[in-house]
């Protein structure tokens, strides 16, 4: 695959992460419904997770991400060109990447939401990477968000201890060298009842003969044990596609960024590539399955934490609903 006709390459300059205030652990869940911190920690590796009350919105983590990345890129709202917010769970439906647009005061951006759920965050890469490497766009904004909170059923204990709520965010800049090095992305339609938070509609006769569907979406819905399966066998072998697509060895790569769904499809996935335990990036346990933020926020954090330096290799994947999936081999920084 030719990446980059026009010699237009992608530099990821700066990341920013933000997530609620709010915290809930396995302790105070197992008041909520029958489970245990065991049970949750040794199935999962989640120990807590950040929600968003009422007063909180999308739009206030998203903002607050996007500026930590600005910053950490050094460049102004009023550079950007693009925004890309990759999310499932929007402010409003109609698409929330222009509030965001508005709140930053990235006048000359043109903004809008993608969604892929879980993988969200890879095929926004992907996609933002499409428009810098035609030379349309100069400097992206692309952010993960998600608000699954809102979604979940609080009383079903087989969803309702996975999920938190949590917003990242890159920078993406046109320069000459290249550091998207491949990927590739998949969907598969057949599985899409496995993972849903599915519109549920009800008739309304809003005028004799002329029936319309009003209604709203149900809560989550998943086959833990089909998804868990799909994950394990599908996000190697994917994975290995965008490495070899990279002309990059499993050996090479400095960090393995799996999306935050649960420790062990992190180890299993790990283990498969033969990729070694240190080098797999994991901040589940504090934040659970943040959907479409969980890779951009354990980036940031690795990268605050001076664990990634720049010119690493990084091996990223997404997961989930669709079902989707995807991965995306990068070089931090310029
Ligand atoms: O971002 C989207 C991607 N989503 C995922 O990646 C999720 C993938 N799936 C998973 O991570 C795992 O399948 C789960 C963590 C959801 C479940 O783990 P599991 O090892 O597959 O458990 P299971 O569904 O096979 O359930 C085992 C037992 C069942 O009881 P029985 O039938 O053996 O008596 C469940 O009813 O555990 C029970 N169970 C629970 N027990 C205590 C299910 N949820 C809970 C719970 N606490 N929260």
């Amino acid at each position: 695959m030719v990446l980059n006709q026009l010699g237009i390459g992608i530099a990821i300059t700066g990341s920013g992460s933000a997530t609620p205030e709010v915290t809930l652990d396995n302790r105070q869940l197992s008041q909520m419904v029958e489970t245990s911190d065991e049970w949750i920690t040794t199935r999962t590796g989640i120990r807590e997770r950040h929600l968003s009350d009422t007063e909180g919105s999308l739009k206030a983590i998203a903002t607050k991400a996007a500026e930590r990345a600005l910053a950490m890129a050094g460049i102004a709202p009023k550079d950007l060109d693009l925004i890309v917010l990759a999310t499932s769970t929007p402010d409003d439906l109609f698409g929330s990447a222009s509030q965001i647009q508005a709140s930053l005061g990235a006048s000359q951006a043109v903004a809008f939401d993608l969604t892929a759920a879980c993988s969200g965050f890879v095929f926004g890469l992907v996609t933002a990477s499409q428009f810098i490497r035609t030379g349309v766009y100069q400097n992206v904004l692309l952010i993960g968000a998600d608000v699954l909170s809102r979604w979940v059923d609080w009383s079903d204990r087989s969803t309702c201890v996975l999920f938190g709520d949590g917003a990242g965010a890159v920078i993406l800049q046109a320069q000459e060298q290249d550091n998207l090095l491949g990927f590739e992305l998949r969907s598969d339609g057949n599985q899409n009842s496995c993972l849903q938070l599915e519109y549920k509609a009800q008739k309304q006769e809003i005028v004799k003969g002329v029936v319309v569907g009003q209604g709203t979406y149900r809560p989550i819905a998943m086959n833990g044990k089909e998804v868990y399966r799909f994950a394990v066998q599908k996000v190697p072998e994917v994975i290995e596609k965008a490495l070899f697509r990279s002309n990059i060895t499993a050996e090479e790569v400095d960090w393995l960024l799996l999306h935050q769904a649960n420790q062990r499809i992190l180890d299993a996935v790990a283990q498969r590539l033969s990729i070694s335990g240190e080098k797999v990036l994991s901040n589940l346990a504090h934040y659970g399955n943040t959907s479409a933020a969980s890779i951009p926020l354990a980036l940031d954090e690795a990268v605050r934490e001076g664990k990634i330096q720049p010119g690493e290799v990084i091996a990223a994947a997404g997961f989930g609903a669709g079902l989707t999936w995807g991965s995306a081999i990068f070089r931090w920084g310029k």
